[in-house]
């Protein structure tokens, strides 16, 4: 088999890719470890950047999205008993779209299979080889029975805990890590939402975090000990610790039911650098992991392969490798920004439990001063829609 460009891994990165490269005629295979239905199980963030919602409708598939997506013009900080919003709208002049990443890989699954490009699920024993030099190839078993697939180019949409990543030479690849001390804990229920606005809170008990998928399905948050276990956690507790840490005007609102989904995240920030290889690209959470703070993940994604994608169209159409040389400093000047809002955000919003008091007052001083300053507002908003690409 042969194909112009070898896409490992078909989550969000992946297959936008591939739908990017379609869109410009360029010929890809998406190679998947596991199942449609195990990739549409795992339930991540649902904030998309104006940036995002461009590329899906580039790559043809924003037609549900401009249909479902909800507009959001600021989000909210709850601090203090008291709840303030950053306008986003009014300072940046651009909005983020409420659309789960479930749906987004729905969207993007669906376009894949009418459009009738190539994609193999459940392949075992994945892996890359001859990147760096001219034979460039991915090899997995199917039903037992082994596959190759020759290529120009490999994408390596694989994740954190991809194959990809893992076969650059250790001499060649450098990392950046910060594991933070909680994790999340997070439902998923059928109630209407406290607020259309996400709704980010720093409370002494822990922070919590207000989102949604719709105007009758909730996504809500509270920092957890990584020592918790999700068994431990009843609906019943959630909800009394969710209450407990938003401000009385939200927390009068919460509407309770029994949850859908529960599980708990780890945090934490890494880098991978460089993005490129010889032939092989990494995009997506192949080569960077953020803290969900301001639901970067998903959109870095995005830009990763609205980059790659215009750089490989370069390539095929105009001969040119400029933007593939440049693809890896470009896409890590935008990942290092992002890898600092969410740190940032994080570490604002967050009980660190080694900083104590201090550490917690030092937080409130900053939120009262970002309230206080029409400057660091703009700040903030501007990073939280997203940088341009
Ligand atoms: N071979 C083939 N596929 C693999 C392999 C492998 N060895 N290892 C992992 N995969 C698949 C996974 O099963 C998964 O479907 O690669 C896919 C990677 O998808 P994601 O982890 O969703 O990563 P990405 O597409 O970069 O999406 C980034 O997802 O994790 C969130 O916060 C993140 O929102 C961001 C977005
Ligand atoms: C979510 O909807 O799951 C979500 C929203 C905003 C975040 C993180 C997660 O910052």
């Amino acid at each position: 088999m042969r194909t112009q460009v070898a896409i490992v891994g078909a989550g969000p990165s992946g297959l936008l890719l591939g739908a990017l490269l379609h869109r410009h005629g360029i010929d890809n295979v998406v190679i998947e470890q596991r199942s449609p239905d195990y990739v549409l199980g795992r339930i991540r963030a649902g904030v998309l950047e104006q940036v995002t919602v461009d590329l899906l409708h580039e790559a043809g598939v924003g037609e549900r999205l401009a249909a479902e997506g909800l507009l959001d013009d600021a989000f909210v900080l709850a601090f203090g008993g008291q709840v303030h919003s950053i306008e986003l709208f009014k300072r940046t002049g651009k909005r983020v779209t409420v659309y789960g990443q479930t749906e987004v890989t729905r969207d993007l699954m669906n376009h894949r299979a009418a459009a009738g490009m190539q994609t193999v699920y459940e392949a075992d024993d994945v892996a890359v080889h001859g990147f760096d030099g001219g034979s460039p190839h991915v090899t997995w078993r199917k039903d037992g029975i082994e596959q190759r697939l020759d290529c120009d180019w490999i994408a390596g949409c694989d994740g954190y805990h991809g194959v990809c990543r893992a076969s650059v030479p250790a001499g060649a690849i450098q990392t950046f890590e910060k594991v933070y001390p909680f994790g999340w804990l997070g439902i998923l229920a059928d109630v209407p939402p406290i607020s259309h606005e996400i709704v980010y809170a720093n409370h002494d008990r822990g922070f919590a975090l207000a989102s949604l998928r719709s105007r009758t399905r909730s996504r809500y948050y509270v920092q957890c000990s990584l020592d918790d276990k999700v068994e431990d956690w009843s609906d019943a507790a959630f909800w009394a610790e969710f209450a407990a840490r938003l401000p009385p005007e939200l927390a009068g609102r919460i509407v309770e039911g029994p949850s859908i989904e529960k599980s708990i995240a780890p945090l934490r920030s890494f880098v991978a650098e460089p993005m490129r290889f010889g032939r092989l690209f990494l995009a997506g959470d192949a080569s960077h992991i953020v803290p969900p703070t301001g639901a970067k993940g998903l959109n870095l994604a995005a830009g990763d392969v609205g980059l790659l994608s215009r750089a490989l169209a370069e390539h095929y159409g105009e001969k040119s490798d400029a933007a593939l040389d440049d693809y890896s400093r470009r896409a890590l000047a935008r990942v290092w920004k992002a890898e600092r809002f969410s740190w940032w955000f994080t570490t604002m919003m967050h009980r660190f439990p080694e900083n104590g008091s201090f550490g917690a007052r030092m937080q409130i001083a900053e939120l009262d001063y970002l309230m206080s300053s029409e400057a660091m507002q703009t700040v903030v908003a501007e990073n939280y829609v997203g940088l341009p690409l």
